[in-house]
């Protein structure tokens, strides 16, 4: 039976690793040591013995206005065999929901599945919108030369 997200453990790491590895085409690809590093922002869903679902959080400061900070959602990873239950939305409410402590004004995510983010109330903004973002993951981009011409969609969700 699935359960709630919960926070993860370095324990969990090596399945996340998996998890964002069997989702390449999609994912920003991410190192054990980074995984490590960050597990204190991952959430993880587990079914069965097993990690079926991450997500993930980042936070992007902006020079001179602290409170414009940007929380970018990042990493969320649905096995294959157990979508379309209702666990990507419940790891992306579940990083919501810890982000809300530093009240940020909005969340933003960068991805190639539009859909699922606009039934979570996301809606699509202009890439110029989120130069900050694009210079520290564009940047160095092995997939595509220029974040414009690249098909990922930039979407936020306001959290009042
Ligand atoms: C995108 C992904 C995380 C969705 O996970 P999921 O567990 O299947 O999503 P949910 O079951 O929570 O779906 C929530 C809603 O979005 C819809 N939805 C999910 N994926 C969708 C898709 N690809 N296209 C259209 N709608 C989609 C569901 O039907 C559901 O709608 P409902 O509330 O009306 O029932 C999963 O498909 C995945 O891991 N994809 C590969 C990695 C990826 O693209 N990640 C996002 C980039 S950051």
């Amino acid at each position: 039976m699935d359960t709630a997200a919960r926070r993860a453990t370095l324990a969990d790491a090596a399945e996340i690793f998996g998890l964002i590895h069997q989702n390449r085409d999609q994912l920003v690809p991410r190192s054990m040591g980074n995984i490590a590093e960050n597990i204190d922002r991952f959430r993880v869903v587990e079914s069965g013995g097993r990690i079926v679902g991450c997500a993930a959080y980042q936070i992007h400061p902006e020079i001179g206005d602290a409170l414009a900070a940007t929380v970018e959602i990042q990493s969320v990873a649905v096995d294959v065999g157990c979508r379309t239950r209702g666990i990507g939305r419940r790891l992306v409410e579940s990083v919501i929901g810890s982000v809300r402590d530093f009240a940020p004004r909005e969340v933003l995510v960068l991805t190639f599945a539009p859909e699922f983010f606009g039934k979570l109330g996301f809606v699509e903004i202009p890439k110029t919108k989120v130069m900050h973002k694009l210079y520290t993951g564009c940047i160095n981009c092995t997939k595509h030369a220029n974040p414009f011409t690249c098909p990922e969609i930039a979407m936020t969700r306001a959290l009042g």
